[in-house]
């Protein structure tokens, strides 16, 4: 981490939440962690049922820009958002003033080709500094069998690798990047969990998952938080949600909170959110919007 450790360890001095001084020390250097339980078995089957109510009411699953960041659409999604036991874990990490910055589905249906290539997050989202943490919702079962994510033990510690665009048409990446160094998947870990468990991982840390090949449809909710000192370093001014604690450095403008599912005003804001962070995503290519 950027931020020096001290900062960390007398935070966790006064405030002890969930993870213990071994597993953060265990974090910092495998650059994962899990299982840990966000919600109960019956809580996430709710929010898989609310998911589903609004892909019904859009007509299909949450691709193309709802894909990204639907916390700014969907009441659901924004409750997923501020779980107290993610975010305890992640101030475990990261301390006590923390921002949701972005936020994005990972589904895969049963037999679906869709893959996510072997790379580092930190790779094109222009952030200055790699304090970022994801913490990955499980709202279905995520097993090997459903293409559950694999990553490489301690491969956070290889600070930021080369990537390849390839914009490969069944990968859930952005660009299809993928990185462009030989990965010894022997060493890979497979991050197993079952619905309302999530796993926590580091912004340099090389992962990927495989198609499903299963009858079960797998859902993940990726949540990257980050502490407030990060700033966005790469194109127009940037938003997120603060989520814990105080933000004193203002890098990031406020969130609106969607008063019910696809409001207006929450539609229209959240069009505005993902045209300006797609110009960060895509930049250096000619495209400009997600599948
Ligand atoms: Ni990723």
């Amino acid at each position: 981490m950027t931020q020096p450790a001290t900062e960390t360890n007398q935070i966790k001095d006064r405030n002890n939440n969930v993870l213990s001084l071994a597993q953060v020390d265990a974090f910092q250097r495998n650059g994962y962690h899990f299982p840990l339980r966000a919600l109960s078995t019956e809580q996430a089957l709710a929010y898989r049922k609310r998911l589903e109510t609004s892909e019904s009411a859009v007509g299909g699953a949450l691709r193309g820009s709802l894909r990204a960041k639907p916390h700014l659409l969907f009441t659901w999604a924004n409750e997923l958002i501020r779980l107290p036991k993610v975010i305890d874990a992640v101030e475990d990490i990261l301390g006590p003033n923390l921002l949701a910055w972005s936020s994005s589905f990972f589904i895969k249906d049963a037999h679906d080709p869709s893959f996510v290539s072997w790379h580092q997050d930190s790779t094109y989202w222009g952030l200055s500094h790699p304090d970022v943490v994801t913490a990955w919702i499980a709202l279905s079962v995520s097993e090997v069998e459903n293409g559950a994510m694999r990553v490489i033990p301690g491969s956070h510690l290889k600070d930021q690798l080369p990537h390849q665009d390839t914009f490969a048409e069944n990968n859930l990446l952005t660009r299809g990047q993928e990185v462009a160094v030989e990965v010894n998947t022997d060493d890979a870990v497979d991050i197993e969990l079952q619905p309302g468990e999530f796993s926590l991982h580091h912004v340099r840390l090389v992962h990927g998952s495989d198609p499903n090949d299963s009858d079960q449809r797998r859902i993940g909710y990726a949540i990257r938080y980050i502490p407030t000192y990060v700033k966005q370093t790469v194109g127009p001014r940037d938003c997120a949600t603060l989520v814990r604690g105080v933000d004193t450095y203002h890098h990031f403008d406020p969130e609106i909170v969607p008063k019910a599912d696809m409001d207006p005003e929450a539609v229209a804001f959240h069009k505005r959110v993902t045209d300006e962070s797609n110009q960060v995503l895509y930049r250096g290519t000619d495209k400009r919007n997600p599948k």
